[in-house]
């Protein structure tokens, strides 16, 4: 039967779902070499489930509450005493945060999709820095929404800074949000506050919203003085989300639990808040026991935290250590965040390198084209990874660099 209603066709996808999901061949490599059972040097953890910290003493099971595992009070900004948690957490950063404008979401990843359903038209645009997290290509494919990137630039002083003019070219009249990532993965670097005011100006000026994650901010390593901590409390006059969760603040992933608080002039914010409770309201998708036990689990948080910003420094000490001498591999000033950069000089194909050092060396490493840089070949590392396996793979990985780079 052929009729002009479909009959006789095939299935149809949207193709806003048009990805390539064939396994990359570092990803296919890796998994092949994990199953041979050989020792593999991975120095691309990040999960903070699995680098081999002792996280029992959080006690995390005795905090679920079991009257409460068996009732349900629908919310859709999340259950009150867990926003006034998350007051709580801006309070000891020195910012007042009403929890009236703090809405919760099961993972930062549902937040920006929020966002851009509130912000976005199809085809409308968000500029995201670069590098940059590669989860935003799908988030923003999910949303219809078009990425433009501006460009983030190393100085002298380690440091990185917005390349502005970059920036400004990027601009249309269809962009409708910028993302800000604080402290970036994976440069680790936080937002200066020169390049902060700078696109504050231009936001206020041209009504952009400013998205501005900040997952990472409670690690800072060795921020510079012109690094601004949070956006939270900072944005006067533009419509901003600050955007936060426990997968990386309470190094409970698992959990999913994350939230968004929403700053504004006051006229833009009402219309602004009550459109996200309806998108909320039409999910409601974080889950009552973690809610409850979250209050918790927060008071509990710098247990967690001193355990990995003790693993966090000790890796880049090693790094730091173990490269001072070899000018093939430059590791760059990490100010924040769960993630290394090595710049390798002489590598031409940075994917072909990182393969064979996998294949040769058994040590794994992210090639830097994972997280769209604009220029040279980069490794970039995890820096949970457990400190001995960290230590023998660096050092393999400098070996190898120095027989075949250079
Ligand atoms: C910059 C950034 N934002 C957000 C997330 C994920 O957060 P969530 O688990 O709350 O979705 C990650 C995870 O690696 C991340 O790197």
């Amino acid at each position: 039967m052929d009729d002009n209603l479909g009959a006789g066709q095939g299935w149809r996808f949207a193709k806003r779902t048009q990805w390539d999901v064939s396994d990359n061949e570092f990803s296919a490599r890796m998994a092949e070499l994990k199953k041979e059972g050989r020792p593999l040097f991975d120095l691309t953890v990040s999960n903070p489930l699995r680098c081999g910290l002792d996280l029992s003493e959080l006690g995390i099971a005795g905090s679920f509450d079991k009257d409460g595992l068996l009732d349900y009070r629908p919310d859709p900004l999340g259950l009150p005493s867990a926003r006034e948690v998350v007051k709580a957490y801006y309070a000891e950063k020195g910012v007042n945060v009403p929890a009236s404008r703090l809405l919760l979401t099961a993972s930062t990843s549902d937040a920006y999709s929020y966002i851009f359903r509130l912000l976005c038209e199809a085809d409308d645009e968000v500029l995201i820095p670069a590098p940059s997290y590669p989860l935003f290509s799908f988030l923003a494919d999910i949303s219809d929404v078009r990425l433009k990137s501006y460009a983030l630039e190393i100085g002298e002083d380690g440091l990185w800074r917005m390349n502005r003019a970059a920036f400004m070219a990027a601009l249309t009249v269809r962009t409708r949000a910028i993302i800000v990532v604080n402290p970036n993965n994976p440069s680790g670097s936080f937002v200066r506050s020169e390049d902060l005011d700078f696109m504050l100006v231009v936001a206020k000026e041209r009504k952009i919203a400013i998205i501005c994650d900040e997952v990472f901010a409670d690690y800072a390593l060795d921020a510079g003085t012109d690094a601004v901590p949070t956006l939270a409390g900072r944005c006067e006059g533009v419509l901003s989300f600050v955007l936060s969760g426990i997968s990386k603040i309470l190094a409970l992933p698992q959990m999913k639990l994350a939230w968004m608080l929403v700053q504004g002039p006051e006229d833009v914010l009402e219309d602004a808040f009550k459109r996200l409770e309806i998108i909320a309201d039409s999910y409601l998708s974080v889950n009552t026991p973690v809610m409850l036990a979250f209050g918790d689990w927060m008071g509990r948080r710098c247990h967690v935290q001193a355990l990995l910003q003790a693993r966090l420094r000790e890796n880049v000490q090693a790094m730091n250590e173990i490269l001072h001498d070899y000018e093939g591999l430059d590791a760059l000033r990490v100010e924040g965040g769960w993630y290394a950069l090595l710049r390798m000089k002489g590598v031409y194909n940075e994917e072909s390198f990182v393969l064979r050092l996998m294949e040769d060396e058994r040590v794994a490493v992210h090639p830097g084209y994972f997280y769209d840089f604009a220029e040279g070949a980069h490794a970039v590392l995890g820096l949970l990874t457990p400190t001995g396996l960290w230590r023998e793979g660096l050092m393999r990985l400098a070996a190898y660099h120095r027989r075949h780079a250079l």
